[in-house]
């Protein structure tokens, strides 16, 4: 019995150190490629809802319900992206990303609050109230991408 108890955590000892190895081999370059794909399906999600709030695309809630559900799960996939050891690597984040650390993480933490809160007003079918806190999201991707993220040419 001791033998089994001790070779099973033999083996949970191997999985868990195998795991921490296969994620340090990923390189800072598909770091950067995963992260600014988060950011760009962040972007296809959003962009119809940010249309719908300024009146430019008719307004559809099954597709805001819809969009609001996938946000709130993509606005948590980026951030393990922006890791220390891809500060060489040719991107438009810049090195307040790691020099300001805890303002970069207090602008994710705002993103995926409002996301959450935009879930919930997409439930309430409060045409308005829903706009409205599309805008709130809007304004947390533009704020952060103001502070963190190089200006457009
Ligand atoms: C906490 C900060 C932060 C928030 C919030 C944020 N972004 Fe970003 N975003 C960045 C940074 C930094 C980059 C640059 C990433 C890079 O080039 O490595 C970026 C890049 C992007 C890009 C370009 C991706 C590419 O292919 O290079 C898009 C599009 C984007 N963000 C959309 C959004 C949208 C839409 C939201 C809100 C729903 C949002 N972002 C919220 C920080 C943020």
């Amino acid at each position: 019995m001791k033998f089994i108890t001790g070779s099973m955590m033999f083996v949970a000892g191997v999985l868990l150190t195998g795991n921490a190895a296969a994620q340090a081999q990923v390189k800072p370059e598909v770091l950067v490629k995963q992260r600014q794909s988060a950011m760009t399906l962040q972007a296809k999600y959003f962009g119809p809802l940010n249309g719908m709030a300024q009146g430019k695309v008719p307004y559809n809630a099954s597709v805001v319900a819809r969009n609001a559900g996938y946000l709130e799960v993509l606005t948590k996939m980026p951030w393990d992206g922006f890791d220390p050891r891809t500060k060489g690597e040719k991107t438009a984040a810049l090195p307040a990303v790691f020099t300001d650390t805890a303002k970069f993480k207090e602008a994710q933490e705002r993103l995926q609050g409002e996301a959450a809160k935009l879930v919930s007003a997409s439930k309430g079918g409060d045409e308005d109230a829903v706009k409205a806190q599309i805008r709130a999201v809007g304004k947390t991707c533009g704020g952060c991408h103001e502070d963190f993220r190089e200006k457009k040419k």
